[in-house]
């Protein structure tokens, strides 16, 4: 198998990073892809430090392997930060933040800094502030992201980044994206929906059969939700949008920030409290909203599912790592066809 100079750097067998989401369970996917040789990592967004300390020793528990914890500035929480230092992963990953000040704690710590990016002015600044290892996240990439896609920003980042290693992000769904982040030059790949959509992985097995089920055009970049959604609190935010799969409930939203911020207090916790859980099935909308679509009506359950925009991977065959434990690791799900959102939103990113 491939190896690169950063699979020595993060004593990785394989040139391949599962990326942290947010505030998602994903322990056993962690260790998982460690143990078949890539890099796990874990989010640490919306949970409290104790929570988040014993999945980490659970993950050390799991694999003597190395991985990476995530933190975000979408709320960066000092507390969790604090933590993550204080237990000294082998990775610090950051995300949506210029990380002035939080790199040389890492460093002290022994723990690596993966500095995720979305356009070169960034890559610009993680170089300057000492990243060890620089993730280009295209803007088809799952989760909060930017504006360029992954074929023009993994070069442009390259060219800054002198001799720190690339990873590319955003669209990478099996070996033949691997192997186009290859040769670009990157020096591995940090996929996110593809890991999402694997038996390893706690989300719900319905989220998991709307991204196998999809096709590259029924996500969309909005910023829709933004009320609702954690605030970035940090001085110096990266602000991205997030890519989602197209639901009658993002189409009933989209251009009524007024309306939704308005309604903030009564929704988001709902939203967020179902997110927490797993679950991307969300019940805002209780009373009908003036201009509401009928078609769907209050109470309806509907979707703000995320997801990147990548081809899906519906064939064991194409799997990128190797069973681990007697367990098909990240086996994509063969799942029949579901209900696709019929409901197109106006415009597309
Ligand atoms: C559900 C989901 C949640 C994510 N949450 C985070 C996060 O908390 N921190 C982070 O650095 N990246 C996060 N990402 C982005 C990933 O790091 C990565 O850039 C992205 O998944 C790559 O694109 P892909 O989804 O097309 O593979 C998330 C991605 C997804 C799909």
């Amino acid at each position: 198998m491939l190896r690169t100079p950063l699979c020595n750097l993060l004593g990785i067998d394989l040139p391949i990073i599962c990326a942290p989401f947010g505030p998602w369970h994903q322990v056993d996917l962690a260790a998982a892809v460690c143990e078949a040789g890539g890099l796990g990592s874990v989010g640490s967004v919306l949970h409290p430090a104790a929570e988040l300390r014993k999945q980490w020793e659970t993950l050390r528990a799991l694999t003597n392997r190395p991985f990476a914890i995530n933190h975000t500035a979408r709320p960066f929480d000092p507390e969790v930060f604090d933590e993550i230092i204080d237990f000294g992963p082998a990775v610090v990953s950051f995300h949506l933040g210029d990380p002035a000040g939080l790199v040389e704690r890492a460093h002290g710590v022994g723990a690596l800094w993966m500095q995720q990016v979305m356009n070169v002015e960034q890559a610009r600044r993680a170089v300057d502030l000492g990243a060890d290892v620089i993730i280009a996240q295209g803007a088809e990439a799952g989760g909060h992201g930017g504006g360029v896609s992954t074929m023009v920003l993994v070069p442009q980042v390259l060219d800054v980044a002198g001799a720190i290693p690339v990873v590319a992000a955003g669209g990478i769904a099996d070996g033949r994206g691997l192997a186009a982040a290859l040769a670009m030059g990157a020096q591995a790949v940090n996929m996110g929906t593809r890991f999402v959509a694997s038996c390893e992985f706690a989300g719900s097995d319905d989220w998991k059969k709307m991204i196998v089920d999809a096709g590259a055009e029924d996500t969309v970049q909005t910023d829709a939700l933004e009320p609702i959604m954690p605030p970035y609190t940090m001085a110096t935010p990266w602000h991205g949008k997030e890519r989602m799969l197209r639901s009658p409930f993002l189409a009933q939203w989209d251009g009524r920030t007024d309306e939704l911020d308005a309604r903030a207090g009564e929704l988001g916790p709902e939203i967020i409290a179902a997110i927490l859980a797993g679950d991307t099935r969300i019940r805002p909308v209780r009373r009908p909203i003036r201009g509401t679509d009928r078609r769907h009506p209050a109470g309806r359950r509907d979707r703000a599912p995320h997801s990147g925009r990548g081809p899906k991977c519906p064939r064991p065959s194409c799997c990128l790592l190797k069973p681990a434990g007697g367990v098909s690791s990240c086996r994509p799900l063969g799942v029949p066809k579901v209900h696709r959102p019929t409901r197109r939103m106006e415009h597309d990113n």
